[in-house]
């Protein structure tokens, strides 16, 4: 697969000034070439019902046709209390359901996030990681991006002034479309070869 890679992009905060949602901002403005990213608000994502996992949300139903559609996911989290926001949880809950419905199954992500704090959402991103072995998401490891003191790094428009975090998030981004061209690559050449064999 050499063709163009879809990313989703998606911030585990609603709040309109939001760092992560900023940083994914920057993320649209450096999309590599081969590359395309679109944004999804989690806004109007309902807390999770298993009752109603059969029948989800119209905004739910949206979020996984977008997760299905896309080869690859990139996540910015803020850090809420040492671990990720329950927006961002409750979003990946509903995704995931019912059993053997999982959007992300197989997909290929990377992870982001912000803070105002000295770690940049150190803990939160590790803590999310753990749920992507459940999720069957394949992450990418490096570079890790992890953007603290935020504040000091978004200016009032919402517009990444940092140009350490610029390139970061740039290398991030260059990083998953070529993760998500070797798995796709390596996923070709297995069903080639249960073809041949
Ligand atoms: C925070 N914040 C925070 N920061 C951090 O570095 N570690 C933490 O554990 C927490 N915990 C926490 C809990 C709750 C409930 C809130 C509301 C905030 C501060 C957080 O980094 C800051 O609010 C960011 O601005 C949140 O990200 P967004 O909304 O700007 O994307």
């Amino acid at each position: 697969m050499d063709k163009i890679v879809h990313i989703l992009g998606f911030a585990g905060s609603l709040r309109k000034q939001s760092y992560n949602k900023a940083i994914l901002g920057a993320a649209l403005e450096m999309v590599p070439e081969k590359a395309t990213l679109e944004i999804f608000d989690l806004e109007g994502i309902p807390p999770f019902n298993q009752d109603l996992e059969r029948q989800p949300p119209d905004k739910v139903k949206e979020f996984k046709s977008k997760i299905r559609a896309a080869d690859a996911i990139l996540i910015a989290t803020p850090e809420y209390n040492y671990s990720i926001p329950g927006v961002l949880k409750n979003a990946i809950d509903w995704a995931s359901r019912p059993y053997g419905d999982n959007a992300f199954d197989g997909k290929p992500v990377a992870i982001m996030g912000a803070s105002i704090g000295t770690l940049g959402t150190a803990r939160a991103q590790y803590d999310l990681r753990r749920s992507f072995v459940f999720l069957n998401l394949i992450p990418l490891n490096q570079p890790e991006v992890m953007v603290p003191l935020a504040q000091d790094k978004v200016d009032s428009n919402g517009r990444v002034t940092d140009e350490k975090t610029r390139k970061k998030i740039k290398e991030l981004l260059q990083s998953l479309a070529a993760w998500t061209q070797r798995i796709k690559h390596g996923e070709e050449a297995l069903a080639t070869a249960k073809t041949s064999a």
